[in-house]
């Protein structure tokens, strides 16, 4: 990995759309830059000090029509832009229930990655190439860019919120990972690499990874050892919401709104319990916030994301992709 690739491989199933669109921009942008020189240039030789052009004001047809003509082609292009590039990024990001979930937790100035079985690595990450990858991304810290050139992906990493990115590799290969968003004395060392494999190689590779719990098998045993389970297990006296299949789920607030239990709202509801009280519970539990890492809390919400509902399998953690 040395010097600049300006136009770096196209490895992903959205690149080459993202490509044609640069390419489109680029065209249009050189058009519209020669037209203005050409323009500049002939009025400039035109209306040279002492021609004979005829000058003085337009007739007044002519100005209206030329006025709403360039007004309305700019509006038409910058929509048919806008729609073009929305459908070629957002098309890549509808997201596959089937797809491989790995974790992503960025940090001054390191990139972890977390595979389903618990393989993990630092500053690189193994896909396999042709199967749907969903990247669920965190920052312990700062905010971060995951950013991909050879995908033409880029996402960022925020604190205290998760992020998703969802990428179908198409070559194999080994392609540079970058932060690209500003955050601190290192950042500009805060590179990667992605390595995309066949899928047996990669199934290889991850089962030659030394075996480690996966995200959710973690969180459930910090679950049990910060002591939610004395609250909220089933069997437990204090009344505590149950938590099995709550992922999803909507959820009746004490005062008497309602609200889908995401990501967002089960961080809430761990770090700043009283906010937001369910319907019919007191507000007893402490909060966590700040007793609780990023990591810790990444783990947790993973156990609770692939907790089934009442009547599956008890406590077992799920592979969880029910939800985009
Ligand atoms: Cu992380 Cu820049």
């Amino acid at each position: 990995m040395s010097g600049i690739a300006f136009w770096p491989p196209a490895a992903s199933e959205v690149a080459a759309g993202v490509d044609a669109i640069v390419i489109a921009m680029l065209a249009i942008s050189g058009a519209i830059v020669l037209l203005v020189a050409a323009l500049l240039l002939g009025f400039a030789i035109r209306y040279r000090r002492g021609s004979a052009a005829r000058r003085g004001e337009l007739p007044e047809l002519i100005q209206k029509e030329v006025e709403v003509g360039w007004t309305a082609a700019t509006a038409f292009l910058a929509m048919f832009l806008f729609a073009w590039a929305s459908i070629a990024v957002l098309g890549g990001q509808r997201g596959d229930p089937d797809a491989l979930e790995i974790h992503i937790l960025a940090r001054q100035w390191m990139w972890k990655a977390r595979h389903p079985d618990g393989a993990r690595e630092i500053d690189a990450l193994h896909l396999p190439r042709g199967e749907p990858v969903r990247l669920v991304m965190r920052s312990e810290d700062v905010i971060h860019s995951f950013y991909v050139p050879s995908f033409r992906l880029k996402q960022d990493v925020l604190p205290g919120r998760m992020t998703q990115l969802s990428l179908k590799p198409t070559q194999t290969g080994e392609f540079p990972l970058f932060c690209a968003e500003y955050c601190g004395t290192l950042h500009s060392r805060m590179l990667g690499k992605v390595v995309v494999m066949e899928p047996e190689d990669y199934a290889r590779w991850r089962a030659a990874q030394p075996q480690a719990d996966d995200l959710a098998r973690e969180g459930r045993a910090l679950f049990e050892s910060v002591g939610c389970s004395g609250c909220h297990a089933p069997a437990s006296r204090v009344h505590a919401p149950e938590l099995r299949g709550l992922y999803g789920r909507q959820v009746a607030l004490a005062d008497g709104s309602v609200r889908r239990a995401d990501e967002a709202y089960l961080r809430d509801s761990i770090l700043q319990p009283r906010r937001d009280i369910a319907a019919g519970y007191e507000p007893v539990m402490p909060p966590f916030a700040g007793i609780l890492g990023e990591g810790e809390l990444q783990a947790i919400l993973a156990y609770l994301m692939s907790m089934p509902a009442r009547g599956a399998s008890p406590g077992e953690p799920r592979n969880m992709s029910s939800e985009p």
